[in-house]
Parts: C-alpha cells; sequence; structure tokens
C-alpha cells in the first residue's frame, strides 16, 4: 500500500529572524499601525502620573490628564524637537516642561508656555504630537496610525469572552522587565505551545498536564485557549495552591483552567482562577525584546494577612526565565547558516497560524 506523504507546514525562513529591513517593516505594520498595549491605567493612578514607553522607535509619554484621561504625546518638543523628557517614569506638576528653553504643555498636550517667542506667536499652532489612545479593562493601547479603526475592531470577541475575569477591576502587585535577546516573534511562538513544557518546565507541567490543551480556532485578533489543572492543583504557583479567594465572577468550569492569549501584536494575557498575568512585548532590534511581566490580583485579597502572591510571582518568574533562555538558544540556531524551515506537528497549528498572520495570508 503506498502512503500518501501529507505536506507538513514549516517554521520561517531565518530572514524573519535576523533581517534588520524585515524587522523595521514588522515594526511598521504590527507596531506603528495597530493598536499596541502599553500598560495599564493604574499604572497612572493620579493626574500628572506618567510613564514612557518605546514603541516602534518612537519614545511616547502616556500621562493621566487633569480630567483623568489617560493620553499619549511623542516625547518630542514642539520648538526645536527635543526629547522633552528623559525620566521613565514619574508625576509631572501639573505641566510637561522642556528642558531646553522651557516650553510649557498642559497635560492635555497644549502649549501654554513658549518664553521668548514673539507677540504675535500663536501658541494653539504647537500642541504636542498626540497619539490615539483606548482603554479596554484598564488596559491601554496606543496607535500611530493617522488614521484607526477603534479599537475594539481590533479586539473582535474578547471583550465578553474574558469579562467574567474583571480585569479593570484587578490590581498590579508585581512588575519584572526582562531584556531578552531574540526576536519577538519567537516568545510569541513559545507562549503558543507547551509542547516543551515537559522537558524545560517540570514544575509547569507537574501542575497542568501539557497535553490538557484546548485552542480556539485562530482568527486575526488573537490565538489561545485553555488548559487544565491536575487532580489537586488549583492555580500556577509556587504550590499550586490559590494565592488567594477565586475571582468573583468566574464559573465553576473557568476554576479549574488557565486561559493563555496572545493578542497581537504584543499582548499575553494569562487569566488564572486567582488572578491575571500579562507580558506586553517591546522589539527592540531584530534579536531583542523588552518583555514587561506583571501579576494582577484582586486588591481586597492582596490587603489579606493570608495572600499568597509571592507564589505567583516565583513560579512564573522561574517559567519565564526558562522560557527567556530557550528563545534565546533558538535565536542563536536559527542565526546559524545551517538553519533551514523546520517541520511543525499537528500540536503546533497555533504557530503555524501566527506565522500566516505574519506573512499576511488568511488563517
Ligand atoms: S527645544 Fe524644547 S523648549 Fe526649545
Ligand atoms: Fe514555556
Amino acid at each position: 500500500m503506498i502512503v500518501e506523504k501529507e505536506p507538513v507546514a514549516k517554521t520561517l525562513p531565518a530572514r524573519y529572524y535576523t533581517d534588520p529591513v524585515v524587522f523595521s517593516e514588522e515594526l511598521k505594520r504590527f507596531y506603528s499601525e495597530m493598536w499596541v498595549c502599553v500598560g495599564r491605567t493604574n499604572h497612572i493612578p493620579a493626574a500628572g502620573d506618567y510613564f514612557l514607553r518605546e514603541v516602534a522607535g518612537e519614545s511616547l509619554i502616556v500621562v493621566r490628564d487633569a480630567r483623568d484621561t489617560i493620553r499619549t504625546f511623542f516625547n518630542v518638543c514642539r520648538h526645536r524637537g527635543t526629547r522633552i523628557c528623559p525620566v521613565p517614569e514619574g508625576k509631572f506638576a501639573g505641566h510637561i516642561q522642556c528642558g531646553y528653553h522651557g516650553w510649557k504643555y498642559g497635560l492635555d498636550g497644549r502649549l501654554i508656555g513658549a518664553p521668548h517667542m514673539h507677540e504675535s506667536f500663536c501658541r494653539e499652532e504647537y500642541p504636542l504630537h498626540e497619539v490615539s489612545t483606548e482603554v479596554w479593562d484598564e488596559h491601554i493601547f496606543i496607535n500611530m496610525a493617522q488614521q484607526s479603526k477603534p479599537l475594539l475592531a481590533q479586539l473582535a470577541d474578547l471583550p465578553q469572552k474574558f469579562s467574567h475575569w474583571r480585569m479593570g477591576e484587578l490590581t498590579p502587585y508585581h512588575r519584572i522587565s526582562y531584556d531578552v535577546k531574540a526576536n519577538w516573534k519567537l516568545i510569541v511562538l513559545n507562549y503558543n505551545e507547551c509542547l516543551h513544557c515537559p522537558v524545560l518546565h517540570p514544575a509547569l507541567n507537574a501542575i497542568s498536564d501539557y497535553r490538557s490543551g484546548n485552542n480556539d480556532q485562530p482568527n486575526d485578533s488573537y490565538i489561545g485557549g485553555s488548559m487544565e489543572f491536575r487532580s489537586g492543583a488549583e492555580t500556577m504557583s509556587m504550590d499550586g495552591k490559590l494565592c488567594g479567594a477565586y475571582l468573583p465572577g468566574l464559573t465553576g468550569e473557568e476554576r479549574t483552567m488557565v486561559y493563555y492569549y496572545a493578542i497581537y501584536p504584543n499582548l499575553f494575557l494569562s487569566l488564572h482562577p486567582d488572578y491575571m498575568m500579562t507580558h506586553i512585548l517591546f522589539p527592540r532590534a531584530v534579536d531583542r525584546t523588552e518583555v514587561i511581566c506583571e501579576w494582577h490580583f484582586d486588591p481586597a485579597e492582596i490587603s489579606k494577612p493570608d495572600f499568597k502572591g509571592d507564589g505567583a510571582v516565583r513560579f512564573w518568574d522561574e517559567t519565564n526565565r526558562q522560557d527567556w533562555s530557550i528563545v534565546e538558544l533558538s535565536q542563536a540556531g536559527i542565526g546559524s547558516r545551517a538553519y533551514t524551515p523546520g517541520p511543525y506537528s499537528r500540536s503546533e497549528n497555533l504557530l503555524q497560524a501566527f506565522d500566516k498572520m505574519i506573512l499576511g495570508t488568511p488563517c
């Protein structure tokens, strides 16, 4: 009997991970023309609070204005172009002032002071350049495209899908920033398969069986799915036990799973029965990515004396570091002249869908 050979999907050619020209095209397509997650609103709880983000090579100021609106501005003075704010985060005292000649901008970006300019100078013509900013469940998204579609159009059904976690009510407990020496897409690929879990993450595999995964049909906005806990385990933490109470809105079934979603282009949402973990990716070079990981809990639980959030932080920090070291080795191997695209297994279907999204072919 002749068995017909099944066509095999393969990984992308090396240039997608090593060529600076491909990298700058991706920054334009995915990081300048899509909605990109830059953080959470509770990072800047009061008027004047701000943080800087570098997105697609641009330094951006994300600030809460006097009317409680989250706004984003290019960090570029309208006088002679100087980067206005060099400090990564902090609080503006009611206005944003350039350190060169002292031009002053309101928290809403209006130019309110321009020393030495002539009398007929029209300040209204020189506000800070603003970037579209929208918020979903306290996740802040920005879009640098001249004309962007609404954030909701990019998020598809996610707002309804994750409403039970009430993400808007969660508060950050811990943040770690990682400098990963790998292309951003390798980090997305690694997040979306657990075939590596028994080899690389024995502690994770002891809590959640890598074969228990159940993936959603991939679409243009995200890829992801759920994994179940092994018997006796309740959440992802050092001892597998809850860090606090279950999140209040979850169904019985949702309490037995972790939901892992990569929301294009740069947000990973890992929804646990008792907390939310987020990763946001900021590509810095074709072979370097900054990853900011945060753990968010119900504030009522954090204030309890028996709260055990550190168990979740340690568990995932160790897992993250295992992941970063393996993607760095992937980057190193793909950079070799010996690398040729390799075959995907059927279980790596989310990875194939992501590659198709990168190539611009329908999933
Ligand atoms: S460049 Fe900013 S005030 Fe002159
Ligand atoms: Fe992993």
